[in-house]
């Protein structure tokens, strides 16, 4: 996107919050912001075009362990918890939801080893204090608000989460949400892709990437109800970290987060993530297996047909021990397949979704 840096419009917190965002000087080694990775260009997503799934680090020769998720359309996600329906947990930031709010996630990457790799607020802090936002710190939260590295982290941070709260990061300026305004119709593909998306007999895909065509709010139609899953998405060969057979991103149940390591059940979920700007991402699923949006649509129709297709040798699930195999998803459609059923998606459906799925591009990114 042509990101606008106007700062019209925006209060001073947002203003903090977007010169931090992209400011190249708050990595150790300086180079990488958050937009680095965040790119507005694709969704506030991709990997910097590493090819691999994952992005490297401001450190020369380091790479993350996941993909890098779209930060946009987050402001109104549930805190992480168990959700009444059904048990399930659902909400928090991250693939694994261990932030639970956006100040709280925006403290994280700074200090990461993988990412910006500062080595304590002390030091970052010392960057900001020679910024072209500090005098605006300072304005917003006292003359001495660098005196104390934690307190203006905090002060920081929350910029960061209002920025990330502007409708820069939630325009719902989509053709899906012009259709839900009665201002512009949907193509003869894109309708049909529509309905293979919401039929429960098909795509089922609203099933977790839920969304209210009906209500012409589109806060309704976040594309995710922020539930977690395990999909059984394939091993990714080109993740650095999984030149170790050993090592396992079990997402809820770690090694990212801790709390909820014995709990077997939940080893391999991860959050549905919106589907909004889905089109514009550089690589899909937490571990950043696909490159190309297509090849999403097709493993959803023939993971379990085809296994051959997607896992080596036809052994599925190899991106989880033996023993959490059986937490993967395959009672839900479109993977709810007996032996000899035909597809429930077939070619047609995977170019119609497509083409619906494009439909959920911002304007003017
Ligand atoms: C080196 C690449 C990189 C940089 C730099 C980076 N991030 Fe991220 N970001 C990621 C990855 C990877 C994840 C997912 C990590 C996980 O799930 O454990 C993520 C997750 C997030 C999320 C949560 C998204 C979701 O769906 O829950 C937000 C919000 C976010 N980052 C904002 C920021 C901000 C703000 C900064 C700057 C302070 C930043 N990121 C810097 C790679 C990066
Ligand atoms: C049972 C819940 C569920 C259903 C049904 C479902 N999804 Fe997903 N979807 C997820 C989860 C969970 C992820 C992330 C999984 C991971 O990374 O391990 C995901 C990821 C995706 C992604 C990658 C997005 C990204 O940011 O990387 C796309 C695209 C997608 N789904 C499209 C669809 C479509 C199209 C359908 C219907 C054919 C569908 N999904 C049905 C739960 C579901």
């Amino acid at each position: 996107m042509v990101v606008s840096l106007d700062e019209a419009g925006l209060s001073r917190l947002e203003v903090i919050g977007q010169r931090a965002f992209f400011d190249t000087r708050l990595s150790e080694p300086a180079g990488q912001s958050c937009a680095s990775c965040h790119d507005p260009a694709k969704g506030f997503s991709g990997n910097l075009g590493s090819g691999l799934g994952v992005a490297p680090g401001a450190v020369s020769g380091v790479f993350g362990t996941r993909n890098v998720p779209s930060a946009m359309y987050l402001a109104n996600a549930p805190a992480f918890q168990l959700r009444a329906i059904d048990g399930r947990h659902e909400g928090g930031l991250f693939w694994d939801g261990r932030a639970n709010t956006l100040a709280e996630q925006a403290g994280k990457p700074f200090f990461n080893p993988l990412e910006m790799n500062n080595a304590d607020s002390a030091s970052l802090m010392a960057k900001v204090a020679t910024s072209d936002y500090a005098e605006l710190m300072r304005q917003e939260f006292g003359a001495t608000v660098f005196n104390d590295a934690e307190q203006a982290l905090s002060g920081l941070t929350a910029a960061l989460a209002a920025f990330e709260s502007t409708v820069t990061f939630q325009p719902f300026t989509s053709k899906y949400d012009d259709v839900l305004r009665g201002t512009a119709t949907f193509t003869a593909a894109e309708a049909r892709g529509m309905n293979v998306f919401f039929d429960p007999a098909r795509g089922n895909c609203s099933a977790c990437h839920a969304a209210d065509r009906n209500n012409p709010d589109p806060r309704a139609s976040l594309f995710t109800d922020f539930s977690y899953r395990a999909l059984g998405v394939p091993r990714n060969p080109r993740i650095p970290a999984n030149a170790d057979a050993a090592y396992y991103d079990l997402g809820l149940c770690g090694p990212a987060r801790s709390d909820l390591a014995s709990s077997a059940t939940l080893c391999g979920s991860f959050r549905v993530p919106s589907l909004r700007n889905v089109a514009r991402r550089e690589a899909f699923m937490h571990n950043g297996f696909f490159s190309r949006l297509q090849d999403v649509l097709a493993f959803y129709a023939t993971r379990d047909l085809d296994p051959a297709r997607w896992y080596p040798g036809g052994v599925k699930f190899n991106d989880l021990p033996p023993a959490y195999r059986g937490n993967v998803e395959r009672n839900i459609a479109p993977y709810d397949l007996r032996p000899g059923q035909g597809p429930r998606l077939r070619r047609e459906d995977e170019a119609d979704l497509l083409a619906f799925l494009m439909t959920l591009n911002d304007r003017g990114i």
